[in-house]
């Protein structure tokens, strides 16, 4: 029975555009994200995925000052390379595009404009560091010291790497500028607080009625809730969203960072609406009440999803829907440590890209990724995930099948009668569809990928014991019918693997001698806004792709091409000498 479309939004957590991408990164919100574009696409869903680089404030500032650029200049060149890694990966994004463009300028200015005037924006004197050297303000990255709460010695002035937590650089135990090490003065400044206890209540009612999402994002997103405070909106710096309320010059405040960057989600929305030339569609997606946002993000966003933007959301006036799912990963370890930026402890994509296969790579991160625990990357175990595995598995049941199937008929074969064990077998693989969609619906991407593994293992059991390439010789007719089999069961699997195979289930979807893009490529655009400025978006002709989320109805007849092996093997010796040297 055809269901109708829903409406689904994909948002995912904005990359600062303060260096281009470390497998951290794409581990926790990137891979996943896409799996679940890409299965909504394929189930026929309609689908808007969006996010951008995320420009101002004081991570894009810190990185620039290193460099001795401008904040724009280390944006500019910093979108550019997390573009070229996203398109690399195979992020199929409907709109990914900036912070700095004149259009997101203007949704986040009118959202604050409306929460000043419904009064949740109130102005409050606070304590803000100061350089004693310059005298200038130091904003919250731009100090470090030990975390109140955990003791870590490198924690930042807004947040703790070590246990996640949100902080107030007044907080910090040792105090230390990190320019040049000195202790930070403390002096009164006045900014507008989000008025969040005035949401309180309601949030703690939606957190709680939210019992779809993960239980531990749930209870920690209460706990947050019920503890809410006012919350600074504006800071004392010059590279941010100008403050739409007078009094606040633009070479002194802007808008808080994550006040401005939560709301790309909406208008990366209304500029793709812009793009596609139906300016109203992202309505679609924002205010219809069946519509569903699916929110991807690590674990030290999750204040900013599950509290703050849904307070904003409500004091903007309840017109625009609430997040349905927050989906946040946790962390991806370095043989032990944190990956991070700013700590130069990182495998980068595109050097890890410019050696491994993109699919080898998603394979990894899905199967061995930070889903719901921490977790260890190691080039031992990610050998070991490839070859063991995926080419194990996946890559011999097509090899074999494709190879056999080719050489003795040179296209699909035409199926005598289907014995029980040919039917179990189909039977398999058709239920995937069900049991793996399940899975992925509820961001279990991990037990999705293990299911199409499962399935795959069938399979390659199903053509041990059958082998094809013996009864070939002595009863033709029974090899026709089970590599019939075997092929319509790859080409099922090949629609299974696809949301997270993207390039290599293109691949076998030609070497099967279909057309079409069932994973085509991705596109960078340049668009051109209403103030004659240009940027880059990435962005892909989706609705033209033709997979759907179904069992294979592969045609007896149809020509297959020469096959070649979806999967390089790596050499264990080689990629540990090469890597950890
Ligand atoms: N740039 C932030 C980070 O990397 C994430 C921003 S998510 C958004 O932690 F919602 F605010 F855009
Ligand atoms: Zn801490």
């Amino acid at each position: 029975m055809p269901e109708t479309p829903q409406k689904i939004l994909v948002a995912v957590a904005w990359p600062y555009a303060s260096g281009p991408r470390h497998l951290g990164h794409v581990a926790g919100p990137g891979v996943p994200s896409d799996i679940f574009a890409r299965y909504h696409r394929l189930k026929g869903n309609d689908v808007l995925m969006v996010s951008g680089t995320d420009e101002h404030g004081t991570p894009v500032m810190v990185s620039a000052d290193r460099e001795g650029v401008t904040p724009r200049e280390l944006a500019d060149r910093n979108n550019a390379l997390i573009l070229d890694d996203y398109v690399r990966l195979g992020m199929s994004y409907d709109c990914f595009t900036r912070t700095t463009t004149s259009n997101h300028y203007a949704v986040v200015q009118d959202m604050f404009r409306t929460l000043y005037e419904q009064g949740f924006l109130i102005e409050q004197t606070t304590l803000g560091a100061i350089a004693p050297a310059t005298g200038r303000t130091l904003p919250d990255r731009y100090i470090e010291g030990t975390c109140p709460i955990c003791g870590y010695g490198e924690a930042r002035g807004d947040q703790c790497d070590n246990c996640g937590n949100q902080l107030d650089p007044v907080d910090l135990i040792d105090p230390r500028s990190i320019v040049d090490g000195s202790t930070p003065e403390f002096r009164e400044t006045t900014h507008l607080f989000l008025d969040l206890p005035a949401f309180r209540e309601r949030l703690v009612e939606w957190i709680e009625a939210q019992t779809h999402w993960r239980p531990n994002v749930r209870n920690f997103a209460l706990n947050l809730a019920r503890e809410v405070k006012p919350r600074a909106m504006t800071r004392d710096i010059d590279w941010g969203v100008p403050v739409p309320v007078e009094g606040y010059p633009e070479d002194t405040k802007r808008i808080y960072v994550w006040f401005d960057a939560v709301i790309g989600y909406l208008s990366a929305a209304v500029e793709w609406a812009h793009n596609v030339g139906r300016p109203e569609a992202w309505r679609e997606w924002w205010q219809s009440p069946d519509a569903r946002s699916f929110y991807f993000m690590g674990k030290d966003n999750i204040v900013f999803h599950a509290v703050i933007w849904p307070s904003m959301l409500m004091g903007y006036g309840d017109a625009l829907q609430l997040p349905y799912n927050v989906v946040s990963s946790e962390y991806l370890t370095m043989s032990g440590s944190k990956a991070s930026t700013s700590r130069g402890h990182a495998i980068w994509v595109k050097d890890f890209l410019d050696r491994y296969e993109p699919d080898a790579l998603r394979y990894y991160l899905t199967a061995a990724g930070p889903e719901t625990q921490d977790s260890d990357f190691t080039w031992e175990e990610f050998v070991r995930r490839t070859n063991d595995e995926l080419l194990a598995n996946w890559g011999n049941l097509v090899n074999r099948t494709l190879v056999n199937a080719h050489r003795n008929f040179g296209a699909v074969p035409e199926p005598g009668p289907l014995t029980e064990g040919d039917q179990t077998l189909l039977g398999a693989v058709e239920r995937a569809f069900d049991t793996v969609g399940e899975h992925i619906e509820n961001a279990r991407f991990r037990a999705a990928l293990a299911d199409v593994m499962a399935t795959s293992a069938l399979a390659n059991q199903y053509i041990s014991d059958q082998a094809p390439w013996a009864l070939v010789k002595t009863d033709r007719d029974r090899a026709a019918t089970v590599l019939y089999v075997a092929l319509r069961a790859v080409d099922s699997l090949k629609t299974l693997f696809t949301p997270f195979l993207p390039f290599s289930s293109q691949v076998l979807h030609e070497l099967l001698g279909h057309e079409g893009w069932i994973a085509g490529p991705l596109e960078r655009r340049s668009v051109e806004e209403d103030d004659g400025s240009t940027h880059e978006i990435l962005t892909g002709d989706y609705t033209s792709w033709v997979g759907s989320w179904a069992p294979s109805e592969l045609p007896p007849g149809q020509t297959l091409l020469d096959p070649r092996p979806l999967f390089r093997k790596l050499d264990a010796e080689a990629v540990l000498a090469s890597e950890l040297s």
